[in-house]
C-alpha cells in the first residue's frame, strides 16, 4: 500500500525563530511514523535552513513552496533548485493555485519546474485544482486533467512525483471537499496517471489539500484514492498538525 504523506505549507507566515518553535513542538510531539508514512514542512525561502537544523535526523523532511526553473544567472528574486537542496530540501511544492493566481504561473512554467525539480534530485509536490466556477460550470475533470497532463509533459517516470489535488474553492475558506467529491477527482487522475504511465500509478501519492482539519482528515483519508493531505492553515499549530498525523496513522492499522 502507498505510504501517506502529510505536508504542511506553511506559506507567508513564520519567522525563522517561529518556524524553529514550530518544528521542535512537532518533533517533539510526532509519533513512531518509520514506514507509515512521511512528514513534510514547507516553510518560506529565510527560514528553510533554521527549521532544516531542527528536523535533520528525524523522520520530518523539507519542501520549499516554489522553485525556478533555470540553473542560475540573471534572475531577481528566484531561488533555483541547487539552492534548495543546499538548504536541505527534499521536496519542492510546485504550481500552487495561489503562485497559478497572484505569480501568473502556467501550465508551461509548471512543467518546467517539475522538469528541473527532478533533474536536480528534488522531488516535486504538483497542486492542481479547480476554482469554483468550473466546479459550478461542470468542467473539473476537464481543468484538472489539463493540469495534471500538462505538468507532467515529457515525464516519463512517476517514481518521485507526488500530485496534491486542492480545489481553489476549498484553500481557506473552512469548506473543505467532501471525501466522496475529493474521491472522485482523486480517482480521476489516478485513471489519467494509470493511462500514461501504467500500474507505478497505484503507487503515485494523491494528496488533499483545502482547509484539512484533525477533524474532517480521518474521513478524507480513508478513501482509496486519498494519501494524505496538504495542509495550509492547520499546519500553523503543532497541536492541530499532529492531530492530522494521527488520523493518517490511524489508515494504517
Ligand atoms: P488551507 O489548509 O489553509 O485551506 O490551505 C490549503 C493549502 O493551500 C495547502 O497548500
Amino acid at each position: 500500500m502507498t505510504t501517506w504523506m502529510v505536508a504542511g505549507n506553511w506559506k507567508m507566515n513564520n519567522t525563522a525563530a517561529e518556524g524553529v518553535a514550530l518544528a521542535q513542538e512537532i518533533i517533539a510531539g510526532l509519533p513512531d511514523i518509520a514506514g507509515r508514512g512521511e512528514v513534510v514542512l514547507a516553510p518560506s525561502f529565510t527560514v528553510l535552513r533554521s527549521v532544516y537544523d531542527v528536523i535533520k535526523g528525524s523522520p520530518v523532511t523539507l519542501a520549499s513552496q516554489n522553485i525556478f526553473f533555470e540553473d542560475k544567472g540573471a534572475y531577481t528574486g528566484e531561488i533555483s533548485a541547487a539552492m534548495l537542496r543546499d538548504a536541505g530540501c527534499t521536496y519542492a511544492i510546485i504550481g500552487h493555485s495561489e503562485r497559478r493566481k497572484y505569480f501568473h504561473e502556467t501550465d508551461g512554467n509548471v512543467n518546467l519546474k517539475v522538469k528541473k525539480c527532478l533533474a536536480a534530485g528534488l522531488k516535486p509536490i504538483i497542486c492542481v485544482g479547480e476554482t469554483d466556477e468550473e466546479r459550478e460550470a461542470g468542467i473539473t475533470e476537464f481543468v484538472v486533467g489539463i493540469q495534471v497532463k500538462k505538468a507532467l509533459a515529457g515525464i516519463n517516470d512517476l517514481a518521485h512525483v507526488t500530485i496534491a489535488y486542492e480545489p481553489v474553492w476549498a484553500i481557506g475558506t473552512g469548506k473543505n471537499a467532501t471525501p466522496v467529491e475529493a474521491e472522485e477527482v482523486h480517482e480521476f487522475i489516478r485513471n489519467i496517471l494509470s493511462d500514461v504511465y501504467g500500474s507505478p500509478a497505484v503507487e503515485t501519492r494523491i494528496l488533499y489539500g483545502g482547509s484539512v482539519t484533525a477533524d474532517n482528515f480521518g474521513e478524507l483519508i480513508a478513501m482509496k484514492d486519498i494519501n494524505g493531505a496538504l495542509v495550509g492553515g492547520a499546519s500553523l499549530k503543532s497541536g492541530n498538525f499532529l492531530g492530522i498525523i494521527s488520523r493518517a496513522l490511524e489508515r494504517n492499522t
